[in-house]
């Protein structure tokens, strides 16, 4: 799990993103839908509501580190209806992956190997949560 420093590192840069949040949002989508193309079926052309939504589930997320407990069940739920937009398990990498160059774009030196080392740190904790197929259910 995330030490400290890694949460401060990462609630730190996500104040730095905030004022530019779509335009993070829009670099994050171009590199995703680069990245795998397939995925531009499931996300709407004009996505400039799913942005804000994504954001948003961010912000809980970010703010909500130093609370892991609090955060499991609700990506749970998340990822469940993820897997009904189409959402498949290698998806969770590569939204890293281009969530990750979003923020070096938009951060530039201010997103040091440090930052981005607490950021890949998230996303293992979205995609451990998310990803359905990492955690068995109760039916
Ligand atoms: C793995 C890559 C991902 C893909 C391809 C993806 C795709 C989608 C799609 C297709 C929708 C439905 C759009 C709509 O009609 O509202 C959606 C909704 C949503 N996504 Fe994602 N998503 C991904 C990862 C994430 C992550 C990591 C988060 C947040 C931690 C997130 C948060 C949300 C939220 C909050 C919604 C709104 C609907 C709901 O709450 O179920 N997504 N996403």
């Amino acid at each position: 799990m995330m030490t400290p420093e890694q949460i401060f590192l990462v609630q730190q840069s996500w104040e730095k993103v905030l004022p530019i949040s779509q335009t993070a949002g829009e670099l994050f989508y171009d590199r995703l839908t680069e990245l795998v193309p397939q995925l531009e079926n499931l996300i709407d052309s004009d996505h400039v509501e799913q942005i804000k939504k994504l954001m948003t589930s961010f912000n809980l997320v970010i703010n909500s580190l130093n609370d892991p407990d609090m955060l499991k069940p609700v990506l749970e739920l998340l990822g469940q209806r993820h897997v009904g937009y189409g959402v498949i398990e290698t998806d969770y990498s590569a939204a890293s992956d281009a969530f990750c160059w979003a923020l070096k774009h938009s951060l530039g030196k201010d997103f040091t190997d440090e930052v981005q080392a607490a950021w890949l740190e998230v996303f293992h904790f979205l995609s451990d949560n998310m990803d359905t197929s990492k955690h068995s259910y109760i039916n």
